[in-house]
């Protein structure tokens, strides 16, 4: 190992006594989310195996976190109680809950990751930051392209912090009869608010959308100033969070008013590998020989794309027994021209080693020579047609 990584690792390893000798839990957990991060790829192995106690770590907080709700009945709810339309009786919002299953971090930026860290740590730290007459942050927007992971991050803000994610859902809020708008949204931020919870007004574009072709122009002008009122008195004891993927489209004074934004970018070339590796879970020993070409087949697409399509090869594999390189020439056919070269002669070599097509075949399907197939695969093995040529 390199003297550097070994300093390094010390110093980690130190960092990390430390806080487990200061009992102090959660400054553990961001310690090991860093440090997950940090060694996943000079160390990746050590960084599996942090993960996994990070993991078991949420699953057991969790459960105390359970035991805090029966003491703290403020924040002891059930479905039943949650505000619904009064016309229709339709839920207003949607409770997303992933303390019991454990929810993986999202792969994203190092930058927007140890932003994100920074806001779970001073939501800790309220009463310290109001002690010193700093307030805390208390609302966040989360803005950026489709499919890169906004939902699914305040989810994980929402579990980092112990507590399950309340959606608003602007859709029933804004179906309801004209003239309840305003009240159903007062409904669910009084409730949010009195259980110091973590709301996320997710879409909010949609409002901003809905105004230009809705005929009641005046009742959605009125929504948006309730949202307004709403996020100015929102108080430090609860979080709230909106995404969008349309930032023009939201009037710039609710922009204004959030504490934080995080920009979420695309996905990088780096973080769709990650996402491979991920999406592909226990099967990605079988594809480890593809996953650069993977990343390089699915980069400039959403991680959300990404997980469709690992999906969609995890499946094929599975159910028609084909062999990961025959299921993955057919999903990046129409993109084969666009692969490096080094991940097209990884390609044929890998379909040549599972004998399912001749050299002829390959080199038409990946432009790759036979003479150089046959250099790393042995002959081929189909004669007739174009074995006899590849001889
Ligand atoms: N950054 C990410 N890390 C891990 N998975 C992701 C990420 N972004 C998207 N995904 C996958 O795609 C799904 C949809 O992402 P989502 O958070 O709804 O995107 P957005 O809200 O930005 O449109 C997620 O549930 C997850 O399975
Ligand atoms: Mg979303």
């Amino acid at each position: 190992m390199a003297p550097g990584h070994e300093l390094q690792l010390e110093s980690d390893f130190a960092n990390l006594a430390r806080l487990a000798a200061s009992g102090a839990q959660e400054d553990v957990r961001l310690w090991l989310a860093k440090l997950v991060r940090r060694y996943r790829t000079s160390h990746p192995s050590l960084a599996e195996r942090l993960n996994e106690t990070l993991k078991a770590t949420h699953t057991r907080s969790a459960g105390s976190a359970a035991l805090r709700r029966v003491v703290a009945p403020s924040f002891s709810t059930t479905e039943a109680s949650i505000p619904v339309d009064v016309d229709t009786r339709m839920s207003l919002l949607r409770v997303s809950d992933d303390r019991g299953s454990g929810l993986d971090e999202p792969l994203l930026p190092e930058t927007l990751s140890t932003e994100i860290d920074c806001l779970i740590r001073e939501r800790f730290e309220v009463d310290k930051l109001r002690a010193h007459g700093i307030r805390p942050p208390r609302s966040a927007i989360l803005v950026g392209p489709p499919g890169v992971g906004k939902t699914l991050s305040a989810r994980w803000i929402a579990y980092r912090l112990s507590k399950p994610l309340w959606v608003l859902d602007l859709t029933t809020v804004m179906s309801s009869l004209l003239g309840k708008t305003g009240a159903n949204l007062r409904m669910v931020f009084d409730y949010a608010k009195a259980n110091e919870a973590v709301l996320l007004l997710d879409e909010i574009d949609a409002i901003a959308k809905r105004r230009s072709d809705e005929s009641d122009v005046g009742e959605l002008k009125r929504l948006v100033t309730a949202i307004l009122q709403e996020v100015d008195s929102w108080p430090d004891s609860g979080l709230l969070l909106a995404a969008t993927n349309h930032p023009e489209l939201i009037d710039p004074a609710l922009w204004r008013r959030f504490d934080v934004i995080f920009r979420f970018p695309n996905a990088d070339i780096t973080t769709v590998e990650r996402g491979v590796r991920r999406f592909l879970g226990r099967d990605a020993n079988d594809f480890e020989p593809f996953i650069g070409l993977l990343g390089d087949a699915l980069k400039g697409t959403s991680l959300s794309d990404v997980e469709r399509s690992v999906t969609t090869l995890r499946r094929r594999v599975l159910l028609k027994e084909a062999s990961p390189a025959e299921v993955i020439v057919s999903l990046v056919a129409p993109h084969i021209e666009e692969l490096d070269k080094a991940h097209r002669r990884t390609l044929a070599i890998e379909l040549a080693k599972c004998k399912a097509y001749s050299h002829n075949r390959i080199m038409e399907l990946t432009g790759v020579s036979r003479d150089t197939i046959r250099k790393y695969a042995g002959p081929s093995p189909i004669k007739g047609r174009s074995g006899r040529k590849d001889a």
